[in-house]
């Protein structure tokens, strides 16, 4: 409790049955502020990235995507070759890599790599990534670090769980799993990719299975987060129905 001492006082010593309380809420310290963490988790196509994004842009937040940096890791294991089956490989090169996801762009080793990560080569070959536990350590630790002090809306499979489990709002994004196909469809067609709707249900379906049975940072709902189930409502309903509740 903070205490506000009337001026006609100040000469004298205070008597303390005289002071006023006040609330401390309205006098928040800047160096004691507790930044604003929201997260959202949620499978794969649930259309996490796009609605985090809008989110941030409207309260004014910074948007953290970590999936681009499990992304980041595969591409720097492809293009160093290295051996899959050896796990130890992938976690020397996540310390040696300098990755960084500056709002929507993604740099590797100083090379912008945005659209290089997410190709379907790519996609594939993030799981050794996200199935390793001392990567996973590494990019949680580069996650918290790049939240800093600031405002942030961060999305991906274990951020309201592993990375922030003390976020003041968490979100469980669904869809159906035919929607989220769909939305991946155009987004890999929009690419150049030639794919089925088929192929991308049946690689979406491994990849949440995966993702769930993951025993470190596996896709679960922390057991604060509210679930949204996206059916049925537009990208702006969506982000209405996030921002009202992280009022
Ligand atoms: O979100 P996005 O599809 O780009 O993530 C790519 C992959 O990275 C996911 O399928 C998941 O396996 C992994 N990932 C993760 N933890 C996160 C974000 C992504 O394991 N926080």
């Amino acid at each position: 409790m903070l205490y506000c001492i009337p001026m006609s006082n100040t000469a004298q010593s205070p008597n303390p049955d005289t002071r006023i309380p006040i609330p401390e809420s309205r006098y928040p310290n800047p160096d004691t502020r507790i930044p604003m963490i929201i997260t959202i988790d949620g499978p794969a196509g649930a259309g996490k990235s796009t609605v985090a994004r809008a989110l941030a842009e409207r309260l004014g937040f910074r948007f953290l995507d970590t999936g681009a940096m499990y992304r980041a890791v595969a591409l720097a294991g492809i293009r160093q070759n290295v051996d899959w089956d050896r796990p130890e490989e992938l976690v020397e090169l996540t310390g040696k890599f300098d990755i960084r996801v500056i709002g929507p762009k993604v740099f590797l080793n100083g090379e912008e790599v945005t659209e290089a990560i997410r190709t379907s080569e790519v996609t594939v070959a993030t799981r050794y990534a996200a199935d390793n536990p001392q990567v996973r350590e590494q990019l949680v630790a580069l996650q918290r670090a790049a939240a800093g002090s600031d405002d942030i809306v961060t999305e991906g499979r274990d951020q309201g769980t592993v990375a922030f489990p003390n976020a003041q709002c968490k979100f469980f994004l669904t869809a159906d799993p035919k929607e989220r196909a769909r939305r991946r469809l155009r987004d890999l067609q929009s690419q150049g990719e030639s794919v089925t709707l088929e192929e991308v249900l049946s690689a979406q379906e491994c990849r949440d299975r995966e993702d769930s049975a993951r025993q470190f940072g596996p896709l679960v709902p922390a057991a604060d987060a509210i679930e949204v189930c996206t059916d049925g409502m537009t990208f702006d309903e969506v982000v209405d129905r996030l921002e009202m509740i992280a009022d």
